[in-house]
């Protein structure tokens, strides 16, 4: 039985990969933001997979002091974490910052898996052999990195801009991981989910919103396919000892050029190291 935990399992495909989880008889510590919505969803989970081992913490990954927070209360309750699932991530129509001050984008989807898996990787490298897994998209490959402007100060924000710059950044964020854990017994993996049928997409302008209704409808797969990638990764033994690897449908895919960018990943490391104070 592995300890893992899953952020943004409140909805969509962390939801669900806590399902089939939590029904392979891993204990599931489920991430979610609001206390009751949270409180829902262990139960539902709990109905779901029949298991009891199934509990939750609170955080807002768009505040550095709650991810902080967050990772304390993690140590406070367990001593090994054998998988963690990095998910919580959504879009943002219009530009805007976090109480910290950074674009809220780049904050919660790459700042978020950034800090909280900083502060609990020595449990990770404790609990080998371990595995982190993270969700990125298939809209890293139009993501650019702007080190100077990550937050589009200077212009050019879009939704989907914003959302592509942070997806690039799980990908080079894997990358940085892996060096760093070389021989220590700890795969990193990261994974676009496919399509799928959520509520991610909730913050997109109204005008979208017709259009992505039926695509949804026509093209999207179900919240438990696109669940099945996560719970792959953090728990097939076909995964057993790959690292470094970007995944779509299960299968190892060659990431965008930029996400090969050794140099770019280091950059980026010091600069979110800077950026959450690490
Ligand atoms: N759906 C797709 O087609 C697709 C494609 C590629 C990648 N992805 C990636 O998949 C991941 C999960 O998304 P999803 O599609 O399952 O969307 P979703 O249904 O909207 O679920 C997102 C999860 O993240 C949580 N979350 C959002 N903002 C948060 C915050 N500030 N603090 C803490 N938790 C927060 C949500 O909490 P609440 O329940 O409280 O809202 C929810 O649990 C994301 O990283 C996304 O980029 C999705």
């Amino acid at each position: 039985m592995k300890t893992i935990l899953v952020t943004g399992a409140t909805s969509g495909i962390g939801l669900e990969a806590s399902v089939q989880l939590a029904t392979q008889g891993h204990r599931v510590v489920m991430v979610g933001r609001d206390e009751q919505k949270t409180r829902a969803c262990v139960e539902d989970v709990k109905r779901r997979s029949s298991s009891g081992s199934v509990e939750f913490l609170l955080a807002d990954f768009s505040s550095q002091a709650s991810v902080r927070a967050l990772a304390d209360a993690y140590r406070a309750k367990f001593d090994r974490l054998d998988v963690l699932v990095n998910n919580a991530g959504s879009v943002f129509k219009d530009r805007g910052v976090t109480k910290d001050g950074i674009e809220n984008t780049f904050a919660l989807n790459h700042l978020g898996y950034f800090l909280l898996t900083n502060l609990l990787l020595d449990l990770v490298v404790k609990s080998a052999p371990s595995r982190i897994v993270i969700v990125s998209s298939a809209n890293h490959y139009r993501g650019t990195m702007d080190l100077d402007d990550l937050g589009y100060e200077k212009g050019g924000y879009s939704i989907m801009a914003a959302y592509g710059r942070s997806k690039l950044g799980n990908v080079l964020m894997m990358r940085g991981l892996v060096k760093r854990l070389e021989g220590k017994g700890v795969t990193v993996n990261a994974l676009h989910p496919g399509g799928v049928a959520t509520n991610i997409y909730s913050g997109a302008p109204g005008w979208a919103k017709p259009i992505l209704a039926v695509v949804k409808a026509l093209f999207l797969i179900s919240p438990e396919e696109g669940g099945q990638t996560i719970t792959y990764l953090a728990s097939s033994p076909e995964v057993e000892g790959k690292t470094g690897l970007y995944f779509e449908k299960n299968r190892p895919k060659t990431c965008a050029p930029l996400g090969r960018d050794d140099a770019l990943a280091e950059k980026l490391w010091a600069k979110s190291a800077e950026l959450v104070k690490l």
